[in-house]
């Protein structure tokens, strides 16, 4: 299900079905909407104060108009105080009361759009869609019994349409990517193999008008790409590289590569992991779904910046052909990698990937990655690991993380820890012992960049989400895909 969204400027009195009414922190009703009360003869503002509403962000209570109004029903929603208000704040009371409308059986949602210092309408509306699109996002592709639907079909902002416009539509393409990047962490592994990965990064490209080419096992061997090999040699499904393009309509400011893991599962390997939990590991190929997410918006945001979308696509088995400890490989740049474990197998498809994307002639890349346990450790379940051999670079996606509510947290690479991955027999080990993995981990990336501007961001933790939120439920979060957006934006607008 997709809400549609649109604008028209109406009075709160004459709108039928559902009505969002916001509510500021210590529980005054927004300036847009006082006529509201007048004609409930004040009972609006009585509700709110016998039901003790606070205005906290994420408070939401749906009441009956009893026949006093043409709307059916209202949604109360906090949106915290007028001056410390975010456009995280929006999106996290927009996402709960469109799922409370949703619940409620609403089919129109009717919004008015309270002030954000500092953002101008359109951003607040960009942020409002986001929250209710996200929020209401379910992943029912394979239930074949249905117990709760969303009912909700579209959202109306009470807002001149010409004001608002490009917020709804930049809104909507972040919804999409992320809801992609969500449908395709969800799936399991036996629905998503590596092929059909590159399958579906096709299909996409074609419909958004996106150069791409696959690479397949024989592809990948006279390209030279022993890491990416290695990986896939113990599956049945072959390892696949995805590279997608976006061209400007002319000659291109800069150019941007995006780089994700795409393990469509991780046993593990040899070296295989304990039973329990195993299963989340369907999700480990989510910065590849965030870099195919953010390529399919690309191509309707029409930047003026060439953006090229690489994912090193393969699964993770154990099995009489696969890749063992102590195994020598030879990566595309010509370094060879002695395997320690065969769990570190992210870093060995990526260190193939970026070497790749440097030589498509990027100005800056950016990986992302399902990488390392160590970080979830570090940063918890929200935090996103950032590392980067650039600090502009560094420094324009920690703005991009707070513009788009994702929390990216700067960590160190040490010169100092490089020697951890000292091998006796090849150039590099693919593991540097379990103190500061996360970062270990970094240190190796780092060897197959090039020299090309690099950041990398370690998603392990906020990709999957254990419990359900204001901004979608339990499952995968397509963490990383508005970080980015909001990125290339920027960077297309500086460069
Ligand atoms: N995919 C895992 C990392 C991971 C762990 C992602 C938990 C999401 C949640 C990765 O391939 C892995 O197994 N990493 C190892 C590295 C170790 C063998 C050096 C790890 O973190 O234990
Ligand atoms: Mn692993
Ligand atoms: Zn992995």
């Amino acid at each position: 299900m997709t809400i549609r969204f649109t604008a028209e400027r109406r009075s709160p009195a004459e709108l039928t079905d559902t009505l969002l009414v916001p509510v500021e922190a210590g529980g005054s009703i927004d300036a847009s909407i006082q006529e509201l009360d007048r004609i409930l003869d004040g009972k609006l503002c009585q509700s709110v104060g016998d039901l003790g509403l606070t205005g906290r962000v994420g408070q939401v209570t749906v009441l009956p108009t009893w026949g006093q109004l043409p709307a059916q029903r209202l949604v109360i929603a906090g949106i915290g105080s007028p001056e410390a208000r975010t456009a995280d704040d929006i999106r996290r009371a927009w996402g709960a009361a469109a799922q409370a409308a949703a619940e409620a059986g609403a089919r129109t949602l009717y919004s008015p759009l309270p002030a954000v210092p500092g953002l101008d309408p359109e951003r607040v509306c960009q942020a409002a869609v986001e929250g209710a699109g996200l929020g209401t996002y379910r992943f029912l592709e394979y239930r074949t019994r249905v117990e709760t639907t969303l009912s909700l079909e579209q959202v109306i902002f009470l807002a001149t349409a010409g004001q608002v416009e490009r917020g709804i539509e930049r809104g909507r393409t972040a919804v999409e990517a992320v809801c992609l990047a969500r449908d395709l962490v969800n799936r399991p592994g036996n629905e998503l193999p590596p092929e059909r990965l590159a399958g579906i990064a096709w299909e996409i490209a074609e419909r958004a008008g996106l150069e791409c080419r696959v690479y397949d096992r024989g592809a990948l061997e006279e390209l030279g790409a022993g890491a990416i090999l290695a990986v896939g040699q113990g599956s049945r499904h072959e390892p696949h590289l995805i590279h997608l393009v976006y061209r400007p309509a002319g000659q291109p400011l800069a150019s941007v590569g995006l780089v994700g893991k795409g393990v469509t599962f991780d046993t593990g390997g040899i070296s295989i992991k304990p039973a329990e939990g195993m299963e989340r590991m369907k999700g480990d190929m989510a910065g590849a779904a965030a870099v195919i997410g953010v390529m399919q918006a690309v191509a309707t945001l029409g930047l003026p910046i060439a953006v090229h979308g690489v994912v090193a696509a393969a699964e993770n088995m154990p099995d009489g052909a696969a890749f063992r400890p102590g195994d020598i490989l030879r990566a595309l740049n010509g370094k060879t990698i002695e395997v320690i474990s065969t769990d570190a197998e992210g870093r060995l498809l990526l260190a193939d990937a970026l070497t790749y994307t440097a030589q498509q002639g990027v100005d800056v890349m950016i990986d992302l990655a399902t990488l390392t346990g160590a970080c979830v450790v570090a940063l918890g379940k929200q935090g996103t690991g950032l590392f980067g051999t650039d600090q502009d670079l560094v420094d324009a996606l920690v703005r991009a993380g707070q513009r788009a509510g994702e929390k990216l947290w700067p960590m160190p690479l040490w010169d100092e820890y490089r020697e951890l991955l000292k091998s006796e027999h090849a150039d590099i080990k693919n593991t540097g012992g379990r103190w500061g993995g996360a970062i270990n981990a970094a240190l190796f990336l780092r060897e197959f960049t090039e020299g090309v501007s690099w950041a990398h961001l370690d998603i392990a933790g906020p990709a999957w989400a254990e419990r359900g939120g204001p901004l979608g439920p339990a499952g995968g979060t397509g963490h990383g895909v508005r970080t980015l957006l909001y990125f290339l934006e920027e960077y297309a607008a500086r460069s």
